[in-house]
């Protein structure tokens, strides 16, 4: 992953730990309507990609006790991981993209909801991506996937060259005479993978996603509901197919690009849809970005018109992130995806305890609370959801009090600790596994390898009964954990 050039180490700390009295009376600990459902304290574990899905993409075991670990800890809300909606092959990433899943996922939901005693509202993060390949072997690529056109030729010297002769030709004139020859695209596609944008109308599939994504979202939404969660977020952040939408790059010349109004269109209309289908009964929210952190891409200017366009349409729940995108991502080896987190965005988006003088910590606060300001301004008061670098109960409580949001996203914190907010609730916070913002979880994440926390995957690997990662060598979910006696209260267990 980039790292900023100054390289400054930034230390996690509990802070300030309040007592189990001051917890129950706090902010954080306090409940929130997020239009139709209330969650019992503003404590938020985003949407996570762990890995343990199956090439079908669906609920597997793994799955079940990786949630239900989190649930444990019991926070106000879950948003399961990026789950693709249609029914194509995604390689293990989950999928709600056809009836077939309902079943598997119901079972995610029962579990979930026992495991927190019902304190946890559950949600399900939905997904559209478009196509990337690898990296290709540059033989392979001008043998087999460079489309020959009459201009490239002449521009190589070799019009009226038979096809096979002509492939040859160009691949034998090396990388130097590449860069002068290819057009921009197939420039790129050589050094990173081919990769389909919303700007390419001149694909047939692609002009067509204003047309077939609403109805796709609408029918996921619809099993989500099916399956018993409480809520959808629409995934409209980082390097996927809505965000591409809402990006200031997007040039599409068809009304769904090019200004604002036009790059929020799909959005809305994708919103709108979902609505339709599930009624005014059913949490339905989004997730978008406050900066791409991108040269030439969409400012916190953009994204405080973007919330106030999704509030005004009635949306339930905004949630923020930030970067995370393939346009500066770092070339990946040959064979390899490009990973939209590895550059100075996909810094952004998961900041590491090496950083600059900004520091890791709370890195999208002041973006989301001028959203969320805007917003009130305007009378509108949609609850917004911010993450980023929030790891103690001091920091998650001054957003709250400065009205910077109105819940508080603890991504990797979570994943280092899902009982933070339990024990911190109960007045232990002093037991806290505080996050260290080493990002070796991103880069399992990265590598497509089951998620865990390095803080606690080589603990107690003799556990009876445990699951372990398929390299045998790490435990998949967080060790349970004994809550202290409590006098006035029986302790709680998260023994699974
Ligand atoms: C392993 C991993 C997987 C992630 N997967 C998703 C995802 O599926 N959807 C999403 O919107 N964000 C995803 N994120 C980003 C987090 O939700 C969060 O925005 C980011 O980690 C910053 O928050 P934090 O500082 O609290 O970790 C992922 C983060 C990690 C570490
Ligand atoms: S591996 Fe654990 S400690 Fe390191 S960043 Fe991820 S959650 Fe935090």
């Amino acid at each position: 992953m980039w790292k900023p050039p100054e390289r400054i180490k930034f230390f996690p700390s509990l802070a300030r730990l309040p007592s189990r009295q001051e917890a129950q009376a706090s902010r954080l600990f306090s409940p929130i309507q997020l239009g139709p459902i209330s969650l019992r304290h503003r404590t938020w574990v985003p949407a996570m990609v762990p890995w343990r899905s199956n090439e079908e993409g669906e609920v597997t075991e793994d799955v079940i006790q990786w949630y239900a670990r989190f649930a444990q800890g019991q926070p106000g809300a879950i948003v399961i991981e990026a789950t693709g909606i249609r029914n194509v092959p995604s390689g293990p990433l989950l999928r709600i993209g056809d009836d077939r899943y309902i079943d598997g996922l119901k079972r995610l939901t029962r579990v979930v909801h026992e495991a927190s005693g019902g304190h946890t509202r559950l949600l399900i993060q939905l997904i559209d991506f478009l196509r990337i390949r690898r990296r290709p072997d540059p033989q392979v690529f001008f043998e087999r996937h460079l489309v020959l056109s009459e201009a490239l030729l002449e521009r190589a010297g070799l019009g009226g060259m038979p096809a096979e002769q002509a492939r040859q030709a160009l691949f034998e004139q090396g990388p130097q005479r590449w860069q002068d020859l290819l057009d921009a695209r197939d420039w790129q596609s050589l050094q990173y993978g081919a990769r389909e944008q919303v700007n390419d109308l001149h694909l047939p599939h692609i002009r067509q996603l204003p047309e077939e994504l609403p109805d796709l979202f609408a029918q996921a939404a619809l099993r989500a509901r099916a399956a018993g969660f409480d809520g959808v977020e629409l995934h409209y952040a980082h390097a996927y197919t809505m965000a591409s939408f809402l990006s200031a790059t997007n040039e599409r010349s068809d009304g769904y690009g090019g200004s604002r109004e036009g790059r929020v269109r799909l959005p809305l209309e994708v919103y709108r849809t979902v609505r339709e289908a599930v009624g005014k009964n059913y949490a339905v929210g989004c997730r978008f970005l406050t900066e791409e952190c991108i040269d030439g891409g969409t400012t916190l200017d953009d994204s405080r018109w973007y919330a106030l366009q999704f509030a005004r349409a009635g949306i339930d729940f905004l949630s923020t992130s930030r970067g995370g995108k393939f346009d500066d991502a770092k070339q990946p080896g040959i064979g390899q995806a490009a990973y939209p987190y590895t550059g100075r965005s996909g810094y952004e988006c998961m900041p590491q305890y090496l950083s600059d003088a900004q520091g890791p910590f709370g890195r999208n606060r002041q973006a989301t609370a001028s959203i969320r300001h805007t917003l009130q301004q305007e009378g509108l008061h949609t609850p917004v959801v911010s993450t980023g670098g929030v790891h103690n109960f001091e920091m998650a409580e001054a957003m709250l009090a400065a009205g910077d949001c109105d819940v508080v996203g603890t991504a990797r914190q979570s994943l280092a600790d899902p009982d933070w907010a339990l024990k911190t609730w109960l007045g232990q916070g002093d037991q806290v596994r505080l996050c260290e913002y080493t990002n070796y979880c991103e880069g399992l994440d990265q590598k497509h390898k089951q998620v865990t926390c390095q803080l606690w995957d080589r603990e107690a690997l003799d556990e009876p009964g445990i699951r372990l990662s398929l390299d045998g060598k790490r435990r998949l979910i967080a060790p349970p954990w004994q809550a202290s006696e409590l006098s006035d209260k029986p302790a709680p267990t998260t023994q699974p």
